[in-house]
């Protein structure tokens, strides 16, 4: 746990240099607006600490896949986001001395993020080993009112300083992924320019060749006075402009960077250098003043729709707006070929790549928070990725339309390389069959199924019946070799959780078939002839649904995590010694594997996904027995505790799982925040709030709440978009209001109750 970021409602602040905690900080102060971001880096040249991480939204790379054993059926390549150019580039020479923050003493230090206006700033008064007094004063933005756009004004105050200062202000494409399995570099040289004070760099990437230009736009002034570049410089991947100043005490340089970026994602490569360049130069012509005002005008926007307001605790209030400020901009749904990366767009662990989290955790929050068509490109993302997902089944075994999702995913491909996950951690194909119905369950809206869904829920379905096989034995069908969301078990026979949701799959997607049957039938007709659907399928799955085995125990009034779980020596998390937390940094995995200890929910993911269907007594008895042996050790975990805890009325347990998501990386937590960001658990702290504390559930399609305010809050407020409504809601220890901000919604449930709007 660490405890140097300063408390504040709007703005998260580190009031004092940490050379030892850069890379964390580098990681909190990331910025992006959903087609690209960077870490928190600095502008000038640094030695300490640092990984220097700019990134642009869908450009990858498939790093050969390194691994001791190789296994059949594993896949040859990891896609990873590529750490692209560093664009914020800025160095600066005076009296032979580089002005390096390393090596100065510095007297003033702050680097703070304003979230309500999406803009990083910093300023520091230091003094270089030579005794020159300095200043600086920064802030920078990516543009969330034009995403080809960044943005950053620097100046820089020489106290004491007489003689010459060289500027040199560049685009530097020479970049290595920290995570490269070969050190390897991945971007090639196309072509760099610099002349005036504009310059220009252009690389591709090996092996996709995805292009992308980078063109900067400079407005560099001595003490007002407007400066031309006095010299270029230009090589393989880099351009800088360079300038020479005499400079006198007191004197005062201050740098607009106007940076666009125009990759081959939307221009053909051989249109990036122009509208790189136009994009530059509008946005030098536009200034930044307006540029800035366009970028605030935005956010203002989005802070509209989704704010949460938490009175009385402002730890808990930095620590929610800290997560939708990052989920919001690393993504915004303008593209169905992008997604969600576990880190987004501030570090490189996990390669950036498409997890379950997307529809299991980040699912819900877009839906409540962002028009309906940003939820939609998120379904739509993994219809594209159908028939990538039939032919990866197809590479390990399966037949016959049958789809298997991958893991670890960017362009639909299978990028993950440990058998036990990779073949084995299936249940993520019920997770995005389960947010096709989340959604339309949400927006009310089941025209969805002719446009994809169908088709994708089809293929799962599929799956799920070549996957089970009949145990003469029990009786019932079974799923063996299996790992469960507990990562910290493999290879285990029926996981109650894949069990029930493979069940379900099959029973939606045959309720869905009859849907489109009787509303859709011209969709039915094409789905049916491109899916060469035939009724022995859907009577096999009956068969499944009907007979599934899923391991309970009666005594217990539990649902077993897996065949044989009660084998286990049955201790609970109370009995691990500080020092062998976490497990998965103290314990080897073979320990880890016939312990008890669970990763993160897994019986209780099922519960939470599927709680209508069991009664509260079920659900307590679950949570009572597998919570005090869940250890917590993914970032997904506390969330589903949270939701669900509150649903019991256990107000502890509930706040305490908030803390520990809501703050993960604020605090640093897991000891790891500076490897980037836990983005798409940030998703899983909103869900606390509105489907914990809120209490927020769709039942017979109307609208629920079910408030709980934590003791320590004197009030939250949260937004939601439901179906063309905008709706806050107030909780306060005297009671919930609900209020219709916009749309013509009549009525909703609170506590069980119906109101009137
Ligand atoms: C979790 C997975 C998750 C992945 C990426 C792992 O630690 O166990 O459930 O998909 O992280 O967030």
């Amino acid at each position: 746990m660490k405890d140097y970021i300063k408390k504040d409602n709007w703005q998260i602040i580190e009031d004092q240099f940490f050379p030892d905690y850069n890379e964390i900080s580098e990681s909190l102060f990331s910025l992006g607006n959903g087609k690209m971001g960077l870490r928190g880096n600095f502008e000038e040249d640094f030695s300490g600490k640092t990984l220097q991480g700019s990134y642009n939204a869908g450009i990858y790379y498939p790093d050969k896949t390194k691994v001791g054993w190789w296994k059949n059926g594993y896949p040859e390549y990891f896609a990873k986001v590529l750490n692209s150019c560093n664009w914020i580039g800025l160095s600066f020479n005076f009296g032979n001395e580089i002005l390096d923050l390393n090596k100065c003493n510095i007297g003033f230090f702050k680097r703070s993020l304003n979230m309500e206006e999406g803009i990083l700033y910093r300023q520091v008064k230091a003094t270089t080993p030579n005794g020159v007094n300095f200043s600086i004063d920064t802030h920078r933005f990516t543009s969330m009112a034009n995403d080809e756009i960044a943005c950053l004004d620097y100046t820089l105050r020489l106290d004491n300083y007489k003689g010459q200062l060289n500027i040199s202000a560049f685009l530097d494409f020479d970049i290595v992924n920290k995570d490269s399995n070969y050190d390897e570099k991945f971007w090639e040289e196309v072509a760099q320019s610099s002349t005036g004070n504009d310059s220009f760099v252009h690389a591709r990437t090996l092996k996709t060749s995805f292009e992308l230009g980078v063109s900067q736009s400079l407005a560099i002034y001595h003490n007002g006075s407007r400066l031309n570049a006095n010299s270029h410089n230009t090589h393989s991947k880099y351009a800088s402009n360079q300038y020479e100043v005499d400079i006198n005490p007191g004197d005062e340089i201050r740098i607009t960077k106007y940076v666009g970026f125009a990759s081959s994602l939307y221009y053909a490569p051989e249109a990036i250098q122009e509208a790189a360049t136009t994009i530059a130069h509008n946005a030098a012509q536009t200034g930044i003043e307006a540029l800035l005002q366009a970028h605030k005008d935005e956010w203002k926007k989005i802070w509209d729709r989704c704010d949460i307001k938490i009175e009385g605790d402002v730890s808990a209030q930095q620590g929610i707006r800290f997560n939708i400020f990052h989920l919001m901009q690393t993504y915004t749904g303008s593209d169905s070929r992008l997604n969600i990366g576990p880190k987004g767009f501030t570090g490189e662990k996990y390669g950036g790549s498409t997890y379950w989290d997307t529809e299991a955790y980040c699912l819900p929050f877009y839906q409540s928070t962002a028009p309906a068509n940003v939820a939609n490109q998120l379904l739509k993302y993994r219809y594209n990725h159908l028939a990538k997902a039939i032919e990866n089944a197809e590479n390990l075994g399966f037949s016959d339309g049958a789809a298997l999702y991958p893991m670890v995913t960017m362009n639909g491909e299978e990028c993950h390389n440990e058998w036990e996950i990779t073949f084995e951690e299936i249940h993520r194909n019920g997770a995005i069959a389960y947010a096709i119905y989340d959604n339309i369950n949400y927006q009310d809206d089941d025209s969805y199924l002719t446009q994809g869904g169908l088709e994708v829920l089809i293929g799962i379905a599929r799956f799920w019946a070549q996957r089970v096989n009949y145990s003469v034995d029990k009786e019932k069908y079974v799923m063996l070799g299996v790992t469960g969301p507990n990562e910290y078990e493999n290879n285990v026979n029926n996981n109650w959780y894949t069990n029930y949701i493979a069940r379900w799959c099959l029973k939606y997607t045959s309720q869905s078939i009859e849907l489109v049957k009787t509303k859709y039938s011209s969709a039915y007709t094409r789905i049916l002839e491109l899916t060469q659907l035939k009724d022995q399928e859907l009577t096999q799955w009956q068969d499944i649904v009907n007979n599934m085995y899923l391991p309970y125990d009666p005594e217990r009034n539990i649902f077993l995590q897996q065949d044989g779980f009660l084998d286990k020596e049955l201790n609970t998390v109370d009995a691990l010694k500080p020092e062998d937390r976490p497990i998965n940094q103290n314990w080897s995995w073979d320990r880890i594997l016939r312990s008890v200890y669970i990763k993160q929910a897994d019986v209780l993911q099922g519960l939470y996904f599927f709680e209508e269907d069991f009664d509260l007594d079920t659900i307590r008895s679950n949570f009572d027995f597998y919570e005090p042996r869940t250890v917590h050790e993914s970032s997904l975990s506390p969330c589903v505790h949270s939701i669900q805890a509150n649903l019991l009325g256990k107000k502890d347990k509930a706040y305490e799982m908030y803390l520990r998501t809501s703050r993960l990386d604020l605090d640093d937590y897991n000891n790891d925040t500076e490897d980037g960001l836990h983005i798409t658990s940030m998703a899983g702290t909103w869900m606390s709030v509105v489907k914990g504390f809120g209490g927020m559930r769709i039942k017979n399609n109307a609208l629920h709440f079910n408030p709980s305010l934590p003791e320590s809050w004197q009030a939250c407020e949260f937004h939601i978009l439901f179906r063309g409504n905008k709706l806050s809601i107030r909780m306060e220890p005297s009671g919930t209001k609900v209020h219709l901000i916009e749309g013509d919604l009549k009525e909703v449930y609170l506590a069980g109750e119906k109101i009137m709007l």
